[in-house]
């Protein structure tokens, strides 16, 4: 709500810029006023630019305060199953018990993928990375839901989402079995859906006698939820960006899995392990550290653009990070090393002034490959989960009218006009 307005003044042109209050967090002022100035405002990485107004997940930097529908992320995460958190997501609060029944059903429904999927998969060379494998596959699934599918139709975008949060396991471990070369396993729906993953992945033909284990499944439905959303970071941008061109929304979910897969951000946790395996053993984490203060390279798993005090996410995976290791009682010298880096960078000034710390990355990293999940399979899990976020903020931009997203710059380029022919070029 317009509360009092900023001044700007531009060439001795005074404007109005209305300051606009939200429900929590710092207030924002609105620059289309800038329009008429003949200037753009200029801020690259988005560091204090609200292209959007949300009601869907609030952070607090500063507290490392992680509120998803108004819930405490501790909260959802200790108590609630990833699946409820995803209903939050989508709309706007907890489930009911039937509400819940109901969900959980339909996302049952939906976790099988169409059998002439197997076909694209088939098309990848067998080494090839299963983020590439998902790009790949999710953006084809628009190749499957696009004729009948009208965006502009509450019911059709509904039915997109339970789709994708339902078949994101089924197609995510397909990408893992491809790799792997064994047969794909069909989900099983008297399972649950951290379970139905995991049976997915681990699960063959051959493996009559298939059992859960619940300290893993537990784990495994915290990763979700802990990752499920995360307002307006890289790649949920990524897909409002794209949905705002009025895409197919499975395109736009390549898209927002594309952006997440780079080392800044959701790829952190796979490279969190690569930097071990640099590393070695404990006696080289001192040199290591040098080259970090050097600026060679980074502490990967370490820092955040928002997160300036701590990861609030970090805090619970940590905690489950624990719990896995002692309850599987595993002893691995690289989990060893891991700990002993967090405990000397927790010390190291040069991170304490930087304000840098474990995030969600870190420790969801040392679990995954604790529960036994390649380190390529690290983001891909990363995804699973980040769909429910996605698609509820494509949802979101859906159900009320929004224009297409489309930045200005600042031209620092070449001022030729004149045509030189290539006979002519010096
Ligand atoms: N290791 C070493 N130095 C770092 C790190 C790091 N991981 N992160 C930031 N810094 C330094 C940086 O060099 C800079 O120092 P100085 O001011 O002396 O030049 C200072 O800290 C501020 O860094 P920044 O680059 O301005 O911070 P940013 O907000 O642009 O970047 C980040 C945030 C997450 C991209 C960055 O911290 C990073 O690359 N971390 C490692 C990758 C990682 O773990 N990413 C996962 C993020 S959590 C999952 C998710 O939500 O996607």
């Amino acid at each position: 709500m317009a509360d009092t307005n900023a001044k700007l003044t531009v060439n001795g042109e005074e404007y109005e810029l209305p300051i606009i209050k939200g429900t929590l967090g710092r207030p924002v002022i609105d620059i289309a006023a800038l329009q008429e100035s003949g200037f753009w405002s200029y801020d690259p990485g988005f560091k204090v630019t609200a292209p959007v107004e949300s009601k869907i997940t609030y952070i607090d930097g500063g507290k490392g305060e992680l509120l998803h529908r108004g819930y405490p992320i501790d909260e959802l995460a200790n108590n609630a199953e990833y699946l409820e958190v995803a209903y939050a997501l989508l709309h706007g609060d907890l489930p009911t018990a039937e509400q819940k029944e109901e969900f959980f059903e339909k996302i049952r429904e939906h976790t099988p993928v169409h059998d002439q999927l197997r076909k694209f998969f088939e098309g990848f060379r067998r080494d090839a990375h299963p983020m590439a494998i998902m790009v790949g596959v999710v953006g084809a699934l628009s190749a499957f839901y696009h004729e009948d599918l009208d965006v502009s139709n509450e019911e059709h975008r509904e039915i997109t989402a339970i789709r994708l949060i339902a078949k994101m396991p089924t197609l995510a471990a397909m990408s893992y079995k491809y790799s792997q070369g064994e047969p794909f396993m069909y989900p099983r729906n008297d399972f649950n859906y951290a379970e139905n993953f995991l049976y997915m992945m681990f699960a063959t033909p051959a493996d009559v006698d298939y059992e859960k284990n619940d300290v893993i499944t537990r784990a495994m439905d915290k990763i979700f939820t802990l990752h499920a959303d995360h307002e307006q970071n890289a790649s949920t941008s990524t897909v409002r960006l794209a949905g705002s061109t009025g895409a197919n929304p499975y395109a736009c979910i390549a898209a927002g899995i594309a952006a997440l897969w780079g080392p800044s951000h959701g790829g952190a946790n796979e490279a969190v392990l690569e930097m071990l395996d640099e590393i070695g053993t404990v006696e080289n984490v001192p040199e290591f550290m040098e080259k970090v203060k050097s600026r060679e390279v980074k502490l990967m798993g370490f820092g955040h653009r928002v997160y300036k005090n701590f990861d609030p996410r970090a805090q619970v995976m940590k905690e489950t990070c624990d719990e896995v290791l002692e309850a599987l009682g595993i002893n691995d010298p690289k989990l060893e090393l891991a700990m002993a880096l967090e405990k000397i960078a927790l010390e190291d000034p040069f991170f304490i002034e930087r304000n840098l710390y474990p995030n969600v990355d870190f420790y969801s990293g040392i679990i995954l490959k604790a529960i036994g999940i390649p380190t390529s399979m690290f983001t891909v899990i990363f995804a699973l989960a980040r769909t429910s976020g996605w698609i509820s903020h494509w949802l979101e931009m859906h159900s009320a009218p929004f224009k297409i997203g489309r930045p200005r710059q600042l031209y620092t380029g070449e001022t030729r006009r004149d045509f030189v022919k290539v006979e002519d070029r010096k």
